[in-house]
């Protein structure tokens, strides 16, 4: 069968990258001079000849995300077994929008979710959930629900029919995915209002309550209210619990972004730090940033399954009628219609290892953060985020940051990239998600830092 050839294929593919650089600086104006002498797509070219100069141009000019001193933005290593599940996704081509059209693969992706959401504290019973491409997708589905759930006028007659202008709310450290989310809703940038944060980065709860009443006052309506669980830039872990009281208390839509963070609640240690995740209205948690499976692959989980038929439901007779008793078509259930086995690398990176080897993973990460803050410390780095997820953000007094950034990327130590928190000074940001990194990676970077100040 073909997963057995494939195995060792990209398990030397993972070695070879890890044997070469990380970072790359290309021009564009040399990539598309390279392809157009390489490829008049007029001449038929040999399979072998192809893949060779396709492989040679991500060997040289790509970030490798998947190489062990990758510290950069939730891209991981990926597993192998994920790698082969997305090759024989690509060669069955099942569609998913119409149950009936891949029975087995639907049901994988259903039973997938359903676990994953008992996992979260989710009731797998009456949890509306599908894959996404990504977060941002997600994010919008979450943004489209609440609309949904809170405009009862919204699907027939569009935001013109709303008495006033709704508004949502999250913090200035949120995803910037909501902003165009606001856009493709039609409600615009306006609707969005962004909270200041604390020190640490997390939403300001006096100033979430301040700004919502401000609004009621001057005539908005407000729908939702966003907790980052985790944040993109420094890991912050908003005060889930004390805004989910909020919101009940208004009442506001919940939506929590766990996009990458979220696979730190399926950790019995690390589940404190994300208690509450399981009040949120809906939930966005990508498979693709923590849980080692290539992209996209995002997840979309929602407690009002009948807000989720409202934005979405759809039906014609040229699609195929539901059939072996399954009620929903995903195409009616979600944004997608052509649908993408998404499910299938994240189901067998589960079944593999286990919930308790996905475990494992995230919190040898999680130490591995611990491990570079100390290392950061004892070299004379001070750190500047305040997170127990393994985002790490570093500076030291007289160090020019986009200059030790380029010269991390110029001499190949490693990825890591400049980010401002909260409005604040340049800092190093680095960030571990991949399983290929190791105590010895850190040691020899921190080491070779020493020779960039
Ligand atoms: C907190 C958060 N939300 C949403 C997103 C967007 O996810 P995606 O890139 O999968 O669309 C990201 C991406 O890093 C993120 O960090």
């Amino acid at each position: 069968m073909p997963y057995r050839d494939l195995q060792p294929i990209i398990e030397r593919l993972a070695r070879h990258i890890e044997a070469g650089p990380v970072a790359t600086k290309v021009p564009a104006k040399e990539i598309r001079r390279h392809l157009e002498q390489s490829f008049d797509l007029a001449t038929p070219m040999p399979f072998t000849d192809l893949f060779s100069k396709v492989t040679k141009m991500l060997d040289r000019w790509q970030v490798q995300v998947t190489h062990p001193r990758y510290f950069g933005l939730f891209n991981p290593s990926v597993t192998t077994a994920s790698v082969v599940a997305d090759t024989l996704v690509a060669a069955y081509n099942p569609q998913l929008a119409a149950w009936s059209h891949s029975p087995a693969a639907n049901e994988i992706e259903r039973f997938t979710l359903r676990a994953l959401a008992a996992r979260l504290g989710l009731d797998p019973e009456t949890t509306a959930s599908h894959f996404t491409s990504g977060g941002a997708e997600a994010n919008l589905t979450a943004l489209l629900a609440a609309l949904a759930h809170t405009f009862p006028s919204w699907r027939e007659q569009g935001l013109r029919s709303l008495p006033a202008q709704p508004r949502f709310y999250l913090s200035q450290e949120g995803h910037h995915s909501f902003h165009k989310a606001a856009r493709v809703s039609g409600l615009g940038d306006d609707a969005v209002v962004t909270i200041p944060v604390d020190a640490g980065g997390r939403m300001r709860l006096g100033a979430l309550e301040a700004a919502v009443e401000a609004d009621r006052r001057a005539g908005f309506a407000p729908m939702m209210v966003v907790a980052t669980a985790g944040t993109t830039g420094s890991g912050a872990i908003d005060p889930l619990a004390e805004t989910a009281a909020f919101c009940r208390r208004q009442p506001l839509w919940l939506h929590i972004d766990a996009a990458w963070a979220g696979a730190a609640a399926l950790s019995p240690k690390l589940r404190p730090h994300l208690a509450a995740i399981d009040q949120a209205d809906s939930l966005t948690f990508d498979a693709h940033k923590w849980l080692a499976v290539p992209m996209g692959a995002g997840m979309f989980f929602c407690r009002h399954p009948t807000a989720v038929k409202i934005a979405f439901d759809q039906h014609t007779p040229y699609m195929p009628a539901p059939g072996g008793g399954a009620t929903e078509d995903p195409y009616s259930r979600s944004l997608q219609w052509s649908r993408r086995f998404i499910g299938l690398k994240l189901f067998v990176t589960l079944a593999e290892v286990g919930f308790p080897g996905v475990i494992e993973r995230i919190e040898s990460q999680t130490d591995l953060g611990d491990e570079l803050r100390r290392l950061l410390t004892a070299a004379g780095w001070r750190i500047a985020n305040d997170t127990p997820l393994p985002v790490v953000c570093f500076t030291r007094p007289g160090v020019e940051i986009p200059s030790l950034v380029r010269q991390l990327h110029h001499r190949q130590i490693a990825w890591m990239s400049p980010i401002r928190i909260g409005g604040g000074p340049l800092l190093v940001r680095a960030c571990i998600t991949g399983h290929r990194t190791t105590s010895e990676d850190l040691v020899e970077v921190v080491a070779r830092l020493a020779e960039l100040v």
